[in-house]
């Protein structure tokens, strides 16, 4: 059966097939159809164009759009959205003067919610999980990355990690699943350091990789967290069991990191808050897509990722959610465009691309999601009627979405 979205008062990013990804000054270009339909079948779509010349469809579904607008579903390349607590302690701690890494020195942060993930069965855990993917998915995202990382322990990162596995065969939107067992240094390793890498590298990896469990390999590389030769020496590791590398690096400190990332080829290099010139350089010529998470300056109050100096300087940017309990309790990637478009003046153009066609090359995902392309899967959202998609980042902290498919259903 057919569904046939008619009178669309504007279809947003719409791409031949095999653009993978929109880099500097092109990311100000954003492919609409005015006036446009959309045609949908068997989860993909398979059809679009301006509504003169829309062929005659026998037995369609018809969504009548007038007013309205359509845009494929957001890509979101990076969330921690499988814990177990929050952590609104550490929110007011922050507002009563202490800061991420002080709090985090205490025995908060990534420890706190290792410490409250250990308890939780992998049920329980499924569950919340369940209930934030579903809040997110209303919020348009329609392909999304999931990382583990609270576990700290080999038992309790394959349990994050089988969590992700269930959502994937419960859901129908992409998911790919990315093993951060180099998160944070367990207490007990505070002073061994080199043995808890050792866990990672020859307990951990090797059940993540039998067990197909994960896609990604990442490491929050930080001054105070994983130095730089940890970082390679677990991203090597990683690679060697067919993981790719994408990386937390540069969200406090810059210590060339982004330079061996790119190095070993990392799909993607996550935060990115400070950047120097030898990072910007590393990143040009390379594969590699920086992603920004504005919605973590935003509420850890730290710096923003520069994204005019990356685009100026011809390179690509994604942007991404970061949703975790700690640095950004939010998976609203509204919210993320609105944010780098207010705080980090990107165009809206640069902003609906990087949180869509670029998110999804974040993800190996280029091919399947993150524009309106024949033969890509049908996710998309309808907003409400809107003047512009202008209005859409604008209207900061709302959502204008009225409803949201993934392959082509209606959820
Ligand atoms: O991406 N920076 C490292 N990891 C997460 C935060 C983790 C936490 O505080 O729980 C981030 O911001
Ligand atoms: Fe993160």
């Amino acid at each position: 059966m057919i569904t046939l979205l008619i009178n669309i008062k504007e279809l947003i990013q719409v791409r031949e097939k095999g653009v993978k990804k929109v880099v500097g000054s092109d990311m100000k270009n954003l492919p609409t159809i005015k006036n446009a339909f959309l045609a949908i079948e068997n989860e993909k779509i398979i059809d679009y164009g301006v509504m003169e010349n829309i062929p005659s469809y026998s037995a369609a579904i018809l969504v009548d759009c007038t007013g309205k607008m359509v845009f494929p579903t957001w890509c979101d390349s990076h969330t921690h959205i499988v814990y177990a607590g929050t952590r609104e302690q550490e929110f007011v701690d922050r507002i009563n003067g202490l800061t991420y890494e002080e709090i985090a020195k205490r025995g908060g942060g990534i420890l706190n919610s290792a410490k409250r993930l250990k308890d939780s069965s992998e049920d329980e855990l499924y569950e919340l999980t369940k209930v934030r993917l579903d809040e997110v998915m209303r919020l348009g995202t329609g392909a999304i990355e999931i990382k583990s990382g609270y576990g700290l322990a080999t038992d309790a990162e394959l349990k994050m990690l089988r969590v992700v596995k269930r959502l994937k065969k419960d859901f129908d939107l992409p998911i790919k699943a990315t093993f951060l067992g180099a998160h944070a240094f367990p207490e007990e390793f505070k002073e061994n350091q080199e043995a808890y890498v050792d866990i990672i590298i020859n307990e951990m990896l090797p059940k993540v990789a039998s067990e197909n469990l994960a896609e990604f390999i990442d490491v929050f590389c930080e001054t105070g967290y994983f130095t730089v030769a940890q970082t390679e020496k677990i991203i090597k590791a990683g690679k060697a069991l067919g993981l790719q590398p994408k990386v937390h690096v540069n969200q406090f400190t810059t210590i060339g990191g982004v330079e061996k990332c790119v190095d070993n080829n990392a799909l993607s290099v996550d935060h990115l808050e400070v950047l120097n010139e030898k990072d910007i350089a590393a990143l040009q010529n390379s594969d590699t897509m920086p992603v920004a998470l504005p919605s973590c300056s935003y509420f850890l109050s730290i710096p923003y990722t520069p994204a005019r100096t990356i685009i100026d300087n011809n390179l690509p940017l994604a942007l991404a959610s970061d949703y975790n309990p700690g640095s950004t309790p939010s998976g609203n990637m509204n919210f993320v465009v609105a944010t780098a478009c207010i705080k980090m003046k990107m165009t809206p153009e640069e902003a609906i691309n990087a949180a869509t066609i670029n998110g999804a090359y974040a993800m190996n995902l280029s091919n399947e999601v993150g524009s309106i392309t024949r033969g890509k899967k049908a996710n998309f959202f309808i907003t409400k009627e809107i003047s512009s998609y202008n209005f859409l980042p604008y209207n900061f902290g709302a959502s204008v979405i009225e409803s949201v498919y993934i392959d082509g259903k209606l959820i």
